[in-house]
């Protein structure tokens, strides 16, 4: 079975919520004059929350293309949560993709599998695709035990999923040595990695699971590497973080990452 190229920039904390509207234009335009198919390649932006009010308004009223999601998300109901996200707010607001344990997030925030998990679980319970990050950082890697790590991380994060839900998530390889530094994976490790999370949801929820679930790889994705990473058979899409700053950049991505 086919799977849609998925291709999901994530602005992390910049672009403000006036900035966002000339950002989104422009990457809109640009796919527009390069008759870009969504179905072909699914391209999505993924704001901060502030942000979404105004992407929403604009995709909305002038029928942009451009799909949207989110950084993150609360694993609660609403309620006494201060400072958090409920699934729920984002649906309303037509977010379709929300990231998961980012490792910004993981490291930053201490996020661990568990947490990780029931966010997804959230998300998915709101009708949002969870687009759930694993990886490995420099010194796993330099063991050898990155297939290891991440196998763990991926049954640690889907862990309570049920076999329908994995199947419409997605899970991004972000090993964080190549997140924000140039340093990319080449093409062949991101393929070790991303069959080995494929296996593992075969191995969790048998094969037409593992067919259908998506798999991305992220860390310094460009218009100069997206392209052999794309003719991996395991890699589904990208997660791009800087080089999706850049509209003309972000939309040349996206075209080439057309199956
Ligand atoms: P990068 O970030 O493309 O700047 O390496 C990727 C990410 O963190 O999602």
């Amino acid at each position: 079975m086919a799977r849609t190229p998925l291709i999901a920039g994530n602005w992390k904390m910049n672009v403000d919520h006036v900035a966002a509207v000339s950002l989104v234009q422009q990457l809109d335009a640009a796919l527009v004059r390069d008759e870009h198919d969504q179905e072909a390649a699914e391209v999505v932006v993924l704001p901060p929350f502030t942000d979404l009010r105004s992407v929403q308004v604009l995709v909305d009223g002038d029928d942009l293309m451009v799909r949207y999601g989110a950084q993150d998300v609360s694993a609660h109901e609403p309620g006494a949560r201060t400072g958090e996200i409920a699934a729920g707010f984002l649906a309303r607001l037509g977010v379709r993709y929300v990231t998961v344990g980012h490792s910004e997030r993981r490291t930053h925030h201490h996020e661990d599998d568990a947490t990780v998990a029931a966010k997804a679980s959230a998300a998915l319970a709101a009708g949002i695709t969870p687009i759930i990050c694993v990886g490995e950082d420099l010194a796993v890697r330099q063991d050898r035990r990155h297939v290891e790590h991440v196998v763990a991380q991926v049954d640690g994060s889907l862990d309570g999923l049920s076999a329908d839900q994995v199947a419409g998530s997605v899970i991004a390889y972000e090993p964080v040595w190549a997140i924000g530094t140039g340093e990319v994976a080449t093409a062949a490790d991101a393929q070790e990695v991303c069959s080995a999370i494929r296996q593992r949801v075969v191995a969790l929820h048998g094969d037409d699971v593992g067919e259908r679930v998506r798999v991305l790889y992220g860390g310094s994705v460009k218009s100069s590497n997206v392209a052999e990473l794309m003719e991996q058979v395991d890699v589904d899409g990208a997660l791009v973080g800087g080089a999706c700053l850049d509209p003309e950049e972000f939309a040349r991505i996206a075209g080439l990452a057309r199956s």
